[in-house]
């Protein structure tokens, strides 16, 4: 996997936007030369400075959510910062959705067991190695907890999705974050030379959040069925699903093989469901037994939403008429970044990363004006946009305001 024209800049505050391009149209020779060096170094630096390590709005007071700086999100006319599907849910989950309402005077363990019973098969795994939770997140969260209430750290990529790394943290548990190849791959030798006693566990987000990079398929394999042996891992597959050759590149057949490895799924992004809150998590029995004793997994879903995810996993055209509507406003954001000469790298996920010449809440508080919403991350001593795929009218206000902004 290579970078589509990869630059950073070592002050970006500093430097004017022409001064930008320009750098830009020199930077893809000086990656040549000298790539490491232009990357400036790890995100660790950034930690000390108050806004600079955000990887999302919620994680530097977790439970102090910040919500965009516009009065109200129906006002937008581009909703592309949470990395949602524009196109979901499927017309046959959200008809199940409503049918199960009427239900809603019973507890949903039995349409619940039916959904594992689904899951189980489609990932050829047994029942007893599904946990089941009201979105991903919580599955994630509750792992932290677990794992960490005693101390001990946790190996996870530089920059990677933090939920449940701030969980681990708020627990008592160290990050040792272990920054990414200049291709945003996940650096397995420097991942499993960063273990020591003190690990608990070893967290991946493949695809990668906020890269939308996928480490490669066979030597993650590898990694993971080596060093599980070790030390537990646990592969976050949010976007799975989105990456070229979708679910060859999951995890889960480690976890049928009885590795001590935890795979999460989520119904959030390609089946289009984030505000119904469903997800599982693959995982050794004796493991998920170590969680579920003190946090229950599945608790929290409503009967809607099982009966819903339950409909979204037979609606397999769907899926894939979401993964080529996606892709098509991907293709599209690579034509507008590259005709404006900004570095970008192709996304395996539904949204695309690129550097901004300018502060991300500056960056921000612009695209706001023309009622666009993205995120911003600062890593690696660069400001960064993450602009989620959104519909094909959506990218076209994301255009426009890209178009002004970086003239
Ligand atoms: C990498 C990753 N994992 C997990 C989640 C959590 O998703 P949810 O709780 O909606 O399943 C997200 C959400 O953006 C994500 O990007």
């Amino acid at each position: 996997m290579q970078f589509h024209k990869l630059v950073t800049m070592k002050n970006p505050k500093k430097v004017s936007r022409r001064e930008w391009f320009k750098t830009g149209a020199l930077v893809a020779g000086a990656m040549a030369l000298n790539p490491m060096e232009l990357w400036s170094h790890s995100v660790e630096n950034a930690i000390g400075n108050n806004n600079a390590f955000v990887f999302s709005n919620s994680y530097e007071g977790f439970n102090e959510f910040t919500p965009p700086k516009f009065p109200d999100l129906s006002t937008l006319k581009a909703r592309l910062l949470w990395n949602e599907n524009p196109y979901g849910p499927s017309p046959k989950a959200a008809e199940a959705f409503k049918n199960a309402v009427v239900e809603g005077n019973h507890y949903s363990w039995n349409s619940l067991s039916k959904l594992v019973a689904k899951i189980a098969k489609n990932e050829g795994v047994n029942t007893n190695q599904i946990m089941m939770g009201p979105g991903s997140s919580d599955l994630l969260e509750k792992t932290a907890m677990v794992y960490f209430k005693n101390g001990g750290n946790v190996v996870c990529g530089d920059p990677c999705y933090m939920s449940l790394i701030q969980v681990a943290k708020a627990s008592g548990g160290n990050w040792k974050p272990v920054k990414l190849t200049k291709d945003f791959q996940h650096d397995l030798d420097a991942m499993e030379a960063a273990i020591d006693k003190d690990t608990k566990l070893v967290y991946i987000t493949n695809p990668n959040n906020p890269t939308a990079t996928l480490t490669d398929t066979k030597k993650l394999y590898d990694f993971c069925e080596r060093v599980s042996e070790k030390v537990p891992i646990f592969i976050d597959e949010a976007y799975i699903e989105l990456s070229e050759g979708g679910l060859k590149n999951s995890m889960a057949p480690l976890v049928a093989k009885g590795k001590n490895i935890f795979v999460a799924r989520t119904f959030s992004k390609i089946y289009g469901m984030a505000g119904l809150r469903i997800g599982y998590m693959l995982g050794n029995e004796t493991s998920l037994d170590k969680i579920n004793e003190i946090t229950r997994g599945g608790m929290g879903i409503t009967g809607p939403s099982i009966a819903a995810a339950n409909a979204s996993l037979d609606d397999t055209e769907f899926i894939s008429d979401c993964k080529v509507k996606i892709g098509k406003a991907k293709k599209t954001t690579y034509e507008l970044l590259k005709a404006k000469n900004i570095p970008y790298q192709p996304s395996q996920t539904n949204f695309i990363l690129f550097p901004i010449p300018m502060e991300g809440d500056a960056f921000l508080e612009k695209i706001y004006e023309h009622k666009v919403a993205v995120r911003t991350f600062k890593f690696w001593d660069q400001h960064w946009c993450r602009v989620s795929m959104g519909t094909e009218e959506e990218m076209k206000h994301f255009a426009t305001a890209v178009d002004t902004i970086l003239v």
